[in-house]
């Protein structure tokens, strides 16, 4: 069995509106609804939990009414993103299965990273999603002074889902909560601290896959949704037309 975990736990403090990112709409649909959507439509998910900001769950159940049968539940997150993974783990009593974690704030994700992450997971414990960096990354110290700039061919940008075998992401969890250091961003992070032996095998994301965390990357998902479904790299016709500013970009509001 494949559980989705949708992880609509957080504030977007740094989008800085008055609802949750997750909340907004693009394109008709909350941003949550079209990552709701997108994990649903895969066939290689069985059953769905969505983790929402406390406060948000009945909004968030009327938004996704019964269109989505796969959901299960809908749960407060916590307050902090491996808080909510934490939650997560206590409301799933299966000892295994695999779970695949989605950021909400990535409703373009698509069904074929979807299946190549249960897929790794019959080889793998882990798995990551990641892309390749088109910019350089340096490393700098508290005076912003570059300390290392690693060579780029080994570095990759993470994005979500994040799968695991359920035991493994727990045996990690159950290790991390007695450690008062604890401090993650991310639960790949948490099985790298925890359990350095697990091996995390990484997959091809896409572009498309971005997450929304700044103002204009409202603007980019909302073109991406206006393109439809069309693979990158975007047509050359569609390029021009956008630079000729023919294409108007309309956000939908929130909700
Ligand atoms: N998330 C969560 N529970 C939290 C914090 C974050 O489920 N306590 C989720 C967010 O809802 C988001 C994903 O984790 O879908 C990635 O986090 P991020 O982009 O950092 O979202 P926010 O925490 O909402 O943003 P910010 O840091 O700007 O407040």
């Amino acid at each position: 069995k494949t559980y989705g975990v949708v992880l609509a736990g957080g504030v977007g403090a740094r989008l800085g509106l008055s609802v949750p990112k997750q909340m907004v709409k693009v394109s008709g649909k909350t941003i949550l609804e079209h990552t709701v959507a997108a994990l649903h439509d895969s066939a290689v998910i069985d059953e769905m939990i969505v983790m929402v900001t406390p406060g948000w769950a009945e909004k968030t159940a009327t938004i996704l009414g019964d269109k989505y049968p796969k959901v299960s539940r809908i749960l407060d997150g916590g307050s902090s993103r491996n808080e909510t993974t934490m939650r997560v783990l206590n409301a799933i009593e299966e000892e295994e299965a695999k779970i695949l974690l989605h950021d909400a704030v990535r409703p373009l994700v698509d069904g074929r990273i979807l299946k190549d992450c249960a897929a790794a997971l019959d080889s793998y414990n882990a798995v990551d999603v990641v892309i390749p960096s088109a910019d350089t990354i340096v490393t700098v110290d508290e005076d912003e002074i570059i300390t290392h700039i690693p060579d780029r061919g080994f570095l990759r940008r993470g994005q979500t889902p994040q799968g695991f075998k359920l035991s493994v992401l727990r045996a990690a969890y159950d290790l991390a909560v007695d450690d008062p250091y604890f401090s993650a961003t991310d639960d790949c992070g948490v099985v790298l601290k925890y359990l350095p032996d697990v091996r995390t095998k990484t997959i091809l994301g896409s572009d498309r896959n971005m997450k929304v965390t700044y103002p204009l990357d409202m603007y980019i998902v909302d073109k991406f949704f206006q393109l439809g479904t069309q693979e990158a790299p975007v047509p050359e016709e569609d390029l021009r037309e956008y630079f000729t500013g023919k294409t108007i970009v309309i956000l939908g509001g929130s909700y």
